[in-house]
């Protein structure tokens, strides 16, 4: 192997062009392809920045040109030549390089690779498992290193914007204690202070509401948040946060900053002009039209409430379910009579997957309404399904027929997955929603009590304080939450400023006094010691770039992410430890050490 001795690199590979021609230049990279005819030896050369082709010409460098004979794939290599013109015929205008090659005069082979695990150089298909036990070998790949730049320009631009805009960035603590944000907690035990445990923080909420009380005004922080939580797409154990917090402002100012952040980082990135302000949904708007709370509004589909018109209706399934308080809604699949027996079928199972227990549907033709379920409605409820539903012939109406909570999700699921199917939707826009009033607290029927929607800080809408103790579950809320094409990406609110209020709501949800000074004693005491009226937002950095990127997981966006199963396969963490750490720990384990 040789060693770099003085070659110093001249240029990246993406840099030259024929404004360089006759220049030397010393490159350095990988070796991504390599065309031996036996003749000439044509290698790409790649780098972060792009890709140039080497040339080694055995008439005019013999002896390079014989070193050249070993390299393979993955080498890494260092050259020194002169920039040629490509002939015309062999230009590659692809290529921001493609109208020059390096004529090579000196080769150091800096490093040998064995064959990689998976070609670097081609569409394979490549399980995900290997792409993250590799995955430096995966990053080497130019799309995947183009989501790593581009995570880096969003995050240089939110740090610029920001800090122009008076914001402090603030490191906050992440061993610490539990900070309720409804998922699970990471723990780690103490050694020093026997059987006590820090929390890494599902959020840096109380931090950052503890700066505001400091007087810092505006904070900010790219922060990571831990949340043991079941994976999914876009859903990861540690993740990255934009974490802001501002005083004496209200969701206005709040919306305001953050719509010309979210512009200033679509520009950097993607240049992209966004024009705010973005549109706007209440919560009870956007689950009776959508039945979620982060609707895609890029296409129709909306859910149709059709309780009311079939109430008493002589469809026993239907009746009986509005009788015990359920709802009947539906969607009206527009063009979509063409379904066939199968397509029905498998719709319901996929339905069934939410909690569906059926789904109803009724076929409109030009002649007749085609379905094993019209003959038990009367003529009247049939035209009033009809206008309710603006049912025209070819059309295909969905039913959901259930409590209001299983309706709405299976709906939700199935207006996606029709979407998808019908390809309704257009993937060139950008559709962002802001959802507002949402209700401060929800019933939790396994837990049988309340507990926050948002987080248990979240300020009561001004004019409902009342209600708190009266009809907790119908108080709304200061909360907000930024939804783009369907996707939640960020989330805030106006906080409780005052102590009074902050234990009315923790009253709300079921913490009593005692309860309320363990877990929260510091946060009421410095609510006591003059907190301004604050409030703050989240964004999830890595469903932002997932959805810049165009890509399918927040995996894709993250260097070294987790798999479903919230494992690392490249250092094989989580990790069993010794007895030793584990006596250290004051920990003494049970399981089966396998
Ligand atoms: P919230 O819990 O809504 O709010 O989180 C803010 C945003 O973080 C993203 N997010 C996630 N991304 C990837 N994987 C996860 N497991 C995950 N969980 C959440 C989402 C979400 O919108 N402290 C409050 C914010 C505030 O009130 O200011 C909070 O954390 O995009
Ligand atoms: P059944 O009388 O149970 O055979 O149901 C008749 C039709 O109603 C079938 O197409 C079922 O899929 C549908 N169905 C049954 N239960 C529900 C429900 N809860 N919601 C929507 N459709 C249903």
């Amino acid at each position: 192997m040789d060693a770099l001795g003085t070659l110093l690199r001249t240029h990246n590979c993406n840099e030259l062009g024929t404004d360089h021609l006759a220049e030397e230049v010393v490159l350095m990279g990988w070796v991504l392809r390599r065309r031996d005819h036996g003749g000439v030896i044509f290698i790409d050369l790649r780098d972060r920045w792009g890709i140039t082709q080497i040339v080694f010409n055995p008439e005019i460098n013999p002896e390079v040109h014989q070193k050249a004979h070993q390299l393979r794939s993955e080498w890494v290599l260092a050259v020194r030549g002169r920039v040629e013109a490509r002939p015309d015929d062999m230009a590659n205008p692809k290529l921001k390089t493609g109208a020059i090659e390096i004529l090579v005069n000196e080769l150091r082979i800096l490093n040998a690779s064995e064959t990689p695990p998976f070609p670097l150089d081609e569409d394979v298909e490549v399980s995900d498992s290997l792409r993250l036990q590799y995955r430096y070998l995966d990053l080497r790949r130019p799309e995947m290193a183009a989501k790593i730049i581009m995570r880096h320009k969003a995050a240089q631009a939110v740090r610029a914007y920001l800090s122009d805009n008076g914001f402090l960035e603030i490191e906050t603590p992440v061993l610490t204690r539990s900070t309720p944000e409804g998922a699970r907690d990471y723990l780690v035990p103490s050694r020093v202070n026997t059987g006590r445990f820090y929390a890494l923080p599902q959020s840096p909420q109380l931090f950052k509401q503890m700066l505001m009380i400091a007087g810092m005004d505006r904070y900010f922080q790219v922060v990571k948040c831990f949340r043991d939580e079941d994976l999914r797409a876009d859903r990861q154990p540690e993740f990255t946060q934009i974490d802001m917090e501002l005083s004496f402002v209200h969701e206005e100012e709040i919306i305001a900053i953050t719509e010309k952040m979210i512009k200033a980082l679509f520009a950097a990135t993607r240049n992209i002009d966004l024009t705010p302000p973005f549109k706007r949904m209440t919560y009870d708007e956007a689950m009776r039209r959508f039945g979620t709370d982060r609707p895609d509004t890029r296409f129709g589909l909306e859910l149709i409430d059709l309780t009311e018109t079939l109430r008493g209706c002589g469809f026993k399934v239907f009746n009986s379910i509005i009788e015990k308080g359920g709802v009947v809604k539906a969607i009206n699949a527009k063009g979509c009579a063409t379904f066939s027996r199968k397509d029905l079928d498998n719709l319901t199972e996929y339905a069934g997957r939410f909690g569906a227990r059926g789904m109803a549907w009724i076929k409109i033709k030009e002649d007749e309404w085609q379905s094993p379920i019209t003959k038990f409605f009367s003529e009247d409820e049939l035209t009033a399904m009809g206008k309710a539903l603006d049912a025209q012939p070819g059309d295909l109406i969905l039913f959901g027929a259930d409590s209001l909570n299983i309706v709405q999700q299976v709906l939700a699921e199935l207006r996606l997955e029709l979407a998808g199917r019908l390809n309704l939707i257009d993937r060139e826009t950008f559709d962002f929603l802001w959802i507002t009033d949402f209700p401060l607290l929800e019933y939790d029927h396994e837990q049988k009590r309340h507990t926050a929607v948002h987080h248990p800080f979240t300020a009561p809408a001004e004019d409902q304080m009342e209600l708190l103790t009266t009809e907790p579950g119908k108080v709304k809320s200061r909360a907000y939450d930024l939804v783009l094409n369907g996707n939640e990406i960020g989330g805030g609110s106006i906080r409780i400023h005052q102590r009074a209020v902050q234990e009315k709501v923790l009253r709300a949800l079921g913490i009593d006094k005692q309860e309320a000074e363990e877990k929260f004693g510091f946060l009421l005491r410095a609510l006591e010691l003059g907190a301004p009226p604050h409030g703050g937002i989240a964004f999830g950095v890595d469903r932002l770039m997932m959805i810049l990127t165009e890509s399918e997981s927040i995996r894709d966006v993250i260097a070294f992410p987790k798999t479903q199963k919230a494992t690392c396969p490249l250092t094989e963490a989580p990790a069993p430890i010794s007895r030793k750490q584990l006596t250290e720990l004051s920990l003494r384990p049970d399981w089966k050490e396998k």
